[in-house]
């Protein structure tokens, strides 16, 4: 067996390497400040490892990729900093966030301007036949980013969603990023149509199962590098899987009252967090939803096989088994 994590380092040095080279020594500092703030400490660097991968998958060298790897990255960043302002989240990679350290003017612009910086990468790759590919699949993760954001606030405030709903919400919010690093990583290797369709296919499949697990770990984390408020999506109202199935299930009045209480206008607690927990172990909610993680993780490992046999693909796949079983 190869050694993929030495592999790893040596792309995670690279991304690190670049994204300093994109976001430092720039001014007026109110603006450059946060954004190094929050992109050059942490971060499990998913999306430009996945860009990486996709290319080398594809028959392309990883390190044509790197400009459009920082690239996601930083939409990326720009998703999570103003995601912080509509969670109310306090903590973000284990620091107080953009907005609590400093203001939400600040938070919206250091966001804004790293979906400048990802556009202006992304140009780099204006000599490419396909460029107008590249661009069109950055605006269909940003686009559809956006869309999943609103369908989450959305779902704060109506009585009725079902698990189709959450799954579209998911879909748009994370597994659309997930693919676009895919799919960009594809077309930095100049892939042919149907590599760029398994990518798609396996990035909407690997972006299910993260966002699952991503909402398990909001209230079951233990992992320090986890660096988030654990129970936030209680206190928020968070319309996750977890809260629809104990729906579902919840079976006397007191059950059902604790959940009516998330579809209303009533503010949660932090002391009610653990009524909602030991709902959630009643009915085996927990697991419920892990077995959710594992099939969409097993579907992505399926289609994988749909991709040249090579040593970027391998390491997909070592990356989804990874991820199945994440703690941060
Ligand atoms: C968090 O993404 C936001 C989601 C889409 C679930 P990550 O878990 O990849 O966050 P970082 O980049 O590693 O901090
Ligand atoms: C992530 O959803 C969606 C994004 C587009 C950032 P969450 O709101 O669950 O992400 P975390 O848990 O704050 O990282
Ligand atoms: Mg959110
Ligand atoms: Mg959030
Ligand atoms: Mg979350």
């Amino acid at each position: 067996m190869e050694d993929y994590d030495s592999q790893f380092n040596t792309y995670l040095e690279l991304i690190e390497g670049r994204l300093k080279e994109v976001t430092t020594n720039k001014e007026p500092s109110n603006l450059y400040e946060p954004v190094t703030y929050i992109v050059l400490d942490g971060g499990k660097r998913i999306r430009p490892l996945l860009c990486l991968l996709a290319c080398e998958a594809c028959g392309g060298s990883y390190y044509e990729a790197i400009d459009a790897a920082v690239a996601i990255e930083l939409l990326h960043n720009f998703t999570l900093v103003h995601d912080d302002i509509m969670d109310n989240s306090p903590l973000r990679r284990g620091k107080p966030t953009i907005h609590t350290k400093w203001d939400i003017p600040t938070a919206i612009l250091s966001g804004d301007v790293m979906v400048g910086i990802a556009l202006d990468l992304l140009s780099y790759y204006s000599n490419y036949t396909t460029y107008g590919k590249f661009i069109s699949q950055l605006t269909y993760g940003y686009i559809e980013v956006c869309e999943g954001q609103a369908l989450d606030m959305l779902f704060n405030s109506i009585d009725e969603v079902s698990e189709e709903d959450y799954y579209l919400m998911i879909k748009k919010k994370t597994a659309a990023v997930i693919q676009t690093s895919l799919v960009i990583g594809g077309l930095c290797a100049g892939a042919i149509e149907s590599n760029l369709n398994t990518l798609r296919e396996f990035g909407l499949n690997l972006g299910l199962a993260f966002q699952l697990q991503d909402d398990l770990l909001d209230l079951y984390g233990t992992d320090v590098r986890l660096g988030k408020k654990k129970g936030n999506d209680i206190l928020e109202k968070k319309k996750t899987l977890l809260v629809l199935l104990a729906k579902k299930y919840a079976s006397n009045e007191k059950e059902v009252e604790l959940i009516n209480k998330l579809f209303s206008s009533d503010a949660i607690v932090d002391s009610d967090i653990p009524k909602y927990d030991a709902l959630f172990k009643k009915y085996n909610i927990y697991e419920k939803v892990r077995a959710e993680v594992t099939r969409f993780s097993n579907q992505a490992l399926s289609t994988l096989g749909h991709l040249p046999k090579n040593k970027g693909t391998k390491m997909l796949e070592y990356l989804v088994n990874k991820l199945n079983v994440r703690t941060f």
